[in-house]
């Protein structure tokens, strides 16, 4: 059976890692089929918005979105295209692995392979209720957290260590401090550790995990904290395996899911071919692991670890002199063996 997902090229790099990644979506036989839509950039200079509504439609009629990055430009509407999108669709779980590959400048070459399950709607992060006094003296924010809001997150996560294989949970917090937000977080997630005996779970302050991932990230297994933690802890773990190139991340809602790089449309190397189509790539294999293809989305990442460790297909940015597309054959002809 062929499920159709909505395709969004991007901007910058975008189309390049789009190209090179649906080469080896199509070469393994996955039983996709793309709607390409428009965002960003590319979509104000043909449509005249950055987030045309057909693009909206097709979202919401396939329900699984592979997205390149988007170039956000300054002064223009909304302040990302990015948070609009996880707002307009209720995204709540943004889920960012971390995992140690061959060949990378990285202090973790081995050993590390956890997963950030960061909440995408509420907390600091979203600025509600910002205010400055007239004399610019005093700034004030909101921070909303729900029970809602946190049942739901910290279940995604101990759903996802079921479904994984994974053995434990790791909820990050400021209970001590922040007693109130933080506290009812906390709260809420040994509530729901309870009805998850079968997974281990253990409580973390997050400034001392901020220290324990930068000296023994192996101890962790999967991360869920709130917003602003989590977009802080995520880009840290992408740092400790290797930066952005290699960084995937969904953004999963009840009705939606959105797959993705983390990086930005790198328009330093725009239209060189010479982007890493990887970090595109190991998101589409996240999203074969959400459509229930965990075997095809196994093979994707193992075919991606073989060819850094052959280092004879890598991108500049990794060290090689291979461009996209080869780097994509060279994974693509791997996964197909
Ligand atoms: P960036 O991630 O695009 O680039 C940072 C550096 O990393 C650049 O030197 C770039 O060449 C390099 N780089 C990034 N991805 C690479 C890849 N796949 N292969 C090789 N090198 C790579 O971040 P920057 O420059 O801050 O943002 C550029 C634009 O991207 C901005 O308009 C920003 O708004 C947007 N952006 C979009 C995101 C998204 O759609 N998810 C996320 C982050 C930024
Ligand atoms: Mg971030």
């Amino acid at each position: 059976m062929t499920q159709t997902i909505t395709v969004i090229r991007g901007d910058g790099i975008g189309p390049e890692i789009m190209d090179a990644t649906l080469h080896v979506l199509d070469a393994m036989n996955v039983g996709l089929s793309y709607e390409f839509a428009d965002a960003g950039l590319v979509a104000l200079e043909k449509h005249g918005e950055l987030l045309p509504a057909a693009t909206m439609d097709s979202i919401r009629k396939n329900r699984i979105a592979l997205k390149s990055p988007l170039t956000t430009p300054v002064g223009e509407g909304f302040s990302s295209i990015n948070v609009e999108l996880r707002k307009r669709f209720d995204l709540y779980a943004n889920v960012r692995p971390a995992k140690s590959f061959p060949n990378t400048k990285s202090r973790f070459p081995s050993g590390v392979d956890l997963i950030t399950v960061r909440e995408n709607t509420e907390g600091a992060y979203i600025g509600e209720g910002q205010t400055l006094s007239e004399d610019g003296e005093t700034a004030m924010l909101t921070q909303k957290i729900t029970r809602r809001g946190s049942e739901r997150i910290v279940r995604y996560a101990f759903d996802l260590a079921r479904k994984t294989g994974r053995k434990k949970v790791t909820v990050v917090h400021k209970a001590n401090i922040l007693k109130s937000t933080s506290g009812l977080f906390l709260k809420t997630a040994r509530e729901v550790a309870q009805q998850y005996p079968d997974i281990q779970c253990n409580e973390m302050i997050v400034d001392n995990t901020c220290m324990q991932l930068v000296m023994r990230p192996e101890q962790f297994d999967i991360i869920v904290t709130t917003n602003l933690f989590g977009d802080i802890i995520s880009d840290l773990c992408a740092g400790l395996v290797g930066g952005l190139g290699l960084a995937p991340g969904a953004n999963i809602g009840t009705d939606a899911a959105i797959f993705e790089a983390v990086h930005g449309s790198a328009p330093d190397i725009a239209g060189k071919g010479i982007a890493n189509p990887c970090a595109l790539l190991l998101g589409a294999a996240q999203m074969l692991d959400h459509l229930g293809q965990p075997d095809k989305a196994t093979k994707l990442r193992e075919a991606i670890i073989a060819t850094l460790e052959a280092k004879d297909s890598l991108t500049p940015d990794l060290g090689g002199e291979a461009n996209t597309m080869a780097f994509a054959k060279a994974i693509a002809s791997r996964a197909t063996a």
